[in-house]
């Protein structure tokens, strides 16, 4: 075992717990890209690889489905809310949620107004009994926005997971009255790796019409898709994503990203090993007294609090996490696909060293 008192200064990147999207790529898919750089293709995604990444969409997903590759998770919200809600309409979410709090209005933007309306619920999972009152309240009348859509992340913000059996009771609430069903998957391969369950179980066959399927936080450089569902919907997510300026000339480029991603389960492998260095450090935290676990990481990130001495000398070793921003004294460590074991075993000795 290694002791970070005397062994060499461990690199800096072992110690970034940040965030997930601070990892760097996988390098099949850096080679991807690379290969993909030879040679002339059709622009604008009618090219062969951008192709290819449908067929691969449509086997997991086990029916023919559209995709729109964009360059990031918060394009890929808020066009396809923007193509899921009227501009008089409401997107019904959590209150912890990415889109309520980290997109900096871009949903508003994109659906020209309408309202995001917060819910509650435990672990950062919207609460079946409010949303079944929020799909009705006040729908029909004009002096209210009318509730459209229901929005929610799979794996969530906080690193729970809504289980096959929560999703389909949510997916009947939102559909029973006709609200359209949008899933920001971010972490979606996450979500896959912790339930075992299928990519069609977990989306369309719970009624969600589109999907936000990440990849850059889980192994790809700059590729994200819109998983298209209702495809009714194709067309006019094509026109809004190139207004959106997200119609990238040289698509190739993204789809060798995903074309990679979806090669040999790579997306899967990536996001078993993200949520498995997690796991670890659950485990360890939990035999640490003077930590307190907060919410269980059945993905890739786990929320604690840490005494204020140990969460100041992680922070001289080197260490990056988010601290003190939910409250004093907690705090959020991010796993990732490049995550390695030895550095989670450093980081609980060095929890434990700081703890005294
Ligand atoms: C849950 C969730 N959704 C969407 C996004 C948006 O991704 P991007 O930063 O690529 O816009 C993030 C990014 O951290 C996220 O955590």
């Amino acid at each position: 075992m290694s002791n970070s008192t005397t062994a060499a200064p461990t690199p800096a990147a072992a110690r970034t717990f940040s965030s997930d999207n601070a990892a760097g790529a996988s390098p099949e898919i850096v080679d991807a890209v690379v290969r993909a750089a030879s040679g002339p293709a059709s622009p604008y995604g009618s090219d062969g690889i951008t192709a290819g990444v449908r067929g691969k969409l449509s086997e997991i997903f086990e029916r023919d489905v559209d995709l729109l590759i964009v360059s990031t998770g918060s394009a890929a919200n808020a066009l396809s809310l923007a193509a899921l809600t009227p501009p008089w309409g409401s997107v019904l979410c959590h209150r912890d949620s990415h889109i309520n709090n980290d997109e900096c209005g871009a949903p508003e933007f994109y659906t020209a107004g309408a309202k995001l309306v917060p819910l509650g619920g435990d672990d950062a999972k919207i609460d079946a009994d409010e949303l079944r009152a929020a799909v009705r309240n006040k729908a029909g009348d004009v002096h209210s926005v009318e509730p459209s859509v229901v929005s929610l992340t799979q794996a969530t913000e906080t690193g729970s997971v809504y289980s096959l059996d929560e999703l389909r009771t949510l997916g009947s609430i939102v559909k029973e009255p006709g609200l359209r069903f949008h899933m920001d998957g971010a972490r979606f391969a996450g979500a896959v790796a912790a339930l075992g369950a299928s990519p069609a179980e977990l989306t369309w066959k719970a009624g969600v019409d589109l999907l936000s399927f990440g990849a850059t936080k889980n192994g790809t450089m700059t590729a994200e898709a819109i998983v298209v569902f209702d495809r009714s919907l194709t067309a006019e997510l094509g026109f809004r994503a190139k207004r959106a300026g997200q119609l990238a000339s040289k698509m190739r480029f993204h789809a060798a990203q995903l074309d990679a991603y979806l090669t040999d389960d790579l997306w899967l492998r990536n996001a078993t090993h993200a949520n498995a260095m997690a796991a670890r450090l659950q485990d360890g935290v939990k035999a640490i007294p003077e930590v307190d676990l907060l919410g269980a990481a059945e993905a890739n990130i786990l929320f604690c609090r840490l005494p204020q001495q140990v969460t100041e000398g992680l922070l001289a070793d080197g260490y990056t996490f988010y601290h003190d921003r939910w409250e004093p004294g907690v705090v959020r460590f991010v796993t990732s696909f490049a995550t390695t074991p030895q550095s989670i075993d450093d980081l609980l000795q060095d929890i434990r060293r700081h703890a005294g």
